[in-house]
C-alpha cells in the first residue's frame, strides 16, 4: 500500500489532526494529544506544529541547560503563531558514552529520522552543543527537510587556574604530559582539569562542540550570531526565543534544510572551518550532512577550498582564547564578515533568517583584533586541513595549523628544501596495546619515531575512537620532546594540539594496509605531496597479506552489530550506507499510512 499522499494546501500535521476524508482516524489522533490540555480548535487552526528535538538531559552534562531553554522556544512559537511539541533524541555525551559517543551519532540519527517522519511535525528547533549532537540533528533535518532550525546551547564560560586560561580538553592533554614528566601530582592535576569546565555549556575551546555548532551557523541553518553565545549568557535565551519564534515563519515559508544546504553553503562552512581552525572530526560530520542532503562532498572539496584560507580566530587548541572571548569578539559573524570582504564566501547564500549571508553580515562591526585577527594579520597563514594519501590508506586529514615551531625545527627540513621525513613505526593494535606497552624500553622510541594505532575506524572501535593523539613514553617527555608525529585508523579529539595524520581511510579493519604495518618499518611524510607511505616493496606487501589473519571483532550490543554491518568510512562521513538513498523523504515518500 503507498504511503498516504499530502493532504494539498495544508499543513502536514492536518493529515493527523483534520483529514476531513477520515474523520475517524482524527478522532482517534486527536483524543490522546488533547489528554494534557490541547484544544482540538487549536490543532485544527492550521497552527504550525513545531519539534524542539530535544537533545538535553542528565547523560549530556554539555547540553542540559536545552531544559531550560526550551522554555523560552516554546514562548518563541506561541509567540509565532505555532505549537510547540519537546521530545527527546538519544542521548549523546562525548566523554561519558563507551565505547565511543560516535558509535550512537548515527543511532540518533536514526531515531530523530523516524521521529521527524512518523509524527505530525511541520517543522523542528534542533537543540545542539556537544560534538555528536549538532551532526546528528543536522543529518536527520536534511533526510527528513522538514523545515528545521539549529539552537546551539553554547560554550561554557572560560576556565581559569591561577589566573591562566584553562580550555576543555586541552588542559586534560598538556596537564598529562605534566604528570608525565613528574611536574605536578594527581591533586594538582585533577584540579586543573575541573577549572576549565566552570559552569553549563558544551566545551569552551574550539573542540568538536563549538566548531560544529559554528558551522552549522556557518551554513545557514542557525540565526546569525547564534553558535557562540556562551551558554551562562541572558542572550542565549533570547536566542532561544527568537529561534522559536523564526521557526514557525519557516513553515510557512516552506524553507526546508535542502533549501539552505546547498553546495554553496557547504563550500562556506568550509572556509569557516579554516577560519578557526576547527577540529579534525568537522570534515567526518560536515560530509556526512552533506551526503543526506544530498550533496556531494568529498575531502577534495576540503582541500581545495579550505587549504589556503587563513585561520583569524585566536581560540584553543591552535590559538590562545576560549569560548567567552570568542563570542564578546564578535563570533562566527566576525569571522564571516573577514572572509566575505576578503572574497572567501559565497554573500548569495540562503540562510533560515530568510536574508543571505551577506544580508545577515551587512552591518556586523569588525572584531576585536586579538581575539579574531585581521585577514592581512592571521594566526597562521593556512588554516586548512592537508588531505592526505599514499600506500597505507586512500585518505587521511592533518591539521597543520597546530604544527608548533618546535615541531617543525625538529622533524621538517629548511623552508625551502623539500618537506619529507622518514620515521620509524611503532605500532599498536588499539588503545589497550598502547597503554600495555607504551613504556616498554625495548621499543627503544626516540624522537625519530612516528606512533602508530589501528584497529580504531568505524568497524574496529566500534564507531572510530579519539585515540590516534597518543602522549609519548615518560622517558621520552623527560627528554624535553614534547610530541611525536601520530597516525592512525582512528579519530582525535578536536580539543587536542597534534598534528596527527587520522581518520585513516579504509580503515585496518577493512583491509586498509596499515593492517600489515609492523614495529620497525620505515614510513616517509611528504608533506608537500600530501603522502604517506611505508617504504616497502610490493612483494613485501603482498607476502605479508598472505600471512595476514584479521582480528575477530566482538559485538557487545545489538546496535554495534547493525551499525558494524552497514557503517562507511570515515573519509565519506561514517554514515550508514543503506540510509544515505533515503533522501527528502517527505517529497519522495509522502506521508506514512495511519497507525491503525
Ligand atoms: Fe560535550 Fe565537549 S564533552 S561538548
Ligand atoms: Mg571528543
Amino acid at each position: 500500500m503507498p504511503p498516504t499522499e499530502h493532504v494539498k494546501g495544508k499543513l502536514r500535521s492536518q493529515a493527523w489532526w483534520d483529514d476531513p476524508a477520515n474523520p475517524e482516524m482524527t478522532a482517534l489522533y486527536l483524543e490522546r494529544f488533547l489528554n494534557f490540555g490541547l484544544t482540538a480548535a487549536e490543532l485544527q487552526a492550521g497552527r504550525p506544529i513545531i519539534g524542539i528535538a530535544q537533545t538535553g538531559n542528565d547523560l549530556v552534562p554539555c547540553n542540559r541547560h536545552h531544559l531550560d531553554l526550551a522554555d523560552r522556544v516554546r514562548d518563541g512559537v506561541r509567540d509565532g503563531g505555532g505549537i510547540p511539541f519537546e521530545f527527546p533524541v538519544h542521548p549523546l555525551q562525548e566523554t561519558g558514552k563507551r565505547p565511543t559517543a560516535a558509535l550512537d551519532r548515527n543511532l540518533a540519527y536514526l531515531g530523530l529520522v523516524e521521529v521527524l517522519y512518523g509524527y505530525p511535525l511541520d517543522g523542528v528547533v534542533l537543540t545542539t552543543g556537544c560534538d555528536k549532537t549538532t551532526p546528528a540533528c543536522l543529518m536527520a533535518a536534511a533526510t527528513v527537510n522538514v523545515p528545521a532550525i539549529v539552537l546551539s546551547g553554547g560554550p561554557m564560560l572560560n576556565g581559569y587556574h591561577n589566573g591562566m586560561r584553562t580550555g576543555s580538553g586541552l588542559v586534560i592533554w598538556r596537564s598529562k604530559r605534566l604528570l608525565a614528566a613528574g611536574e605536578i601530582d594527581y591533586e594538582e592535576y585533577m584540579s586543573r582539569v575541573c577549572a576549565s569546565a566552570p559552569s553549563i555549556g558544551h566545551c569552551n575551546t574550539m573542540g568538536t562542540a563549538l566548531s560544529m555548532n559554528s558551522l552549522a551557523e556557518a551554513l545557514g541553518m542557525s540565526l546569525p550570531g547564534c553558535a557562540a553565545i556562551p551558554a551562562p549568557y541572558r542572550e542565549r535565551a533570547q536566542m532561544a526565543y527568537y529561534t522559536g519564534r523564526r521557526a514557525v515563519d519557516l513553515v510557512r515559508e516552506d524553507v526546508t534544510p535542502r533549501k539552505i544546504m546547498t553546495m554553496r553553503a557547504f563550500e562556506n562552512a568550509i572556509a569557516v572551518a579554516s577560519a578557526i581552525a576547527a577540529s579534525t572530526n568537522v570534515p567526518i560530520h560536515i560530509n556526512a550532512i552533506a551526503r543526506h542532503a544530498g550533496v556531494a562532498l568529498s575531502n577534495h572539496d576540503w582541500q581545495r577550498v579550505g587549504a589556503d584560507v587563513p585561520v583569524l580566530a585566536n581560540t584553543a587548541p591552535a590559538g590562545e582564547f576560549l569560548g567567552e572571548d570568542f563570542y564578546r569578539a564578535g563570533g562566527v559573524p566576525a569571522v564571516m564578515r573577514s572572509l566575505l570582504t576578503a572574497g572567501r564566501l559565497h554573500g548569495d547564500a540562503m540562510t533560515v533568517s530568510g536574508r543571505t549571508i551577506a544580508e545577515n553580515l551587512d552591518g556586523v562591526p569588525p572584531a576585536d583584533p586579538a581575539v579574531i585577527r585581521p585577514f592581512d594579520d592571521p594566526v597562521a597563514p593556512r588554516g586548512g586541513l592537508l588531505v592526505m594519501s599514499g600506500n597505507l590508506f586512500d585518505s587521511a586529514v592533518m591539521k597543520t595549523s597546530v604544527i608548533t615551531d618546535d615541531f617543525r625545527a625538529r622533524y621538517l627540513p629548511e623552508p625551502g628544501e623539500p618537506q619529507t621525513v622518514d620515521l620509524r613505526a611503532i605500532v599498536f593494535d588499539g588503545p589497550e596495546d598502547y597503554h600495555a606497552r607504551i613504556e616498554d624500553p625495548e621499543l627503544d622510541i626516540d624522537d625519530r619515531c612516528i606512533l602508530v594505532i589501528r584497529y580504531t575506524g568505524p568497524i574496529g572501535y566500534p564507531g572510530s575512537a579519539e585515540v590516534v593523539n597518543m602522549e609519548l613514553p615518560s622517558a621520552v617527555v623527560q627528554r624535553g620532546v614534547a610530541s611525536l608525529p601520530t597516525l592512525g585508523d582512528g579519530r582525535q579529539s578536536g580539543t587536542s594540539d597534534a598534528p596527527s595524520i587520522l581518520n585513516a581511510s579504509p580503515e585496518a579493519a577493512i583491509g586498509g594496509t596499515l593492517a600489515i604495518l609492523r614495529t620497525g618499518d620505515r614510513i616517509r611524510i611528504d608533506l608537500d605531496n600530501a603522502r604517506v607511505d611505508v617504504l616497502l616493496p610490493e612483494e613485501e606487501i603482498a607476502a605479508r597479506w598472505a600471512e595476514h589473519a584479521p582480528p575477530a571483532f566482538e559485538n557487545q550490543t545489538p546496535w554495534q552489530e547493525i551499525y558494524r554491518s552497514t557503517v562507511g568510512q570515515l573519509d565519506s562521513g561514517g554514515c550508514l550506507e543503506l540510509a544515505v538513498p533515503y533522501q527528502d523523504l517527505t517529497n519522495t515518500k509522502g506521508i506514512p499510512r495511519d497507525s491503525h
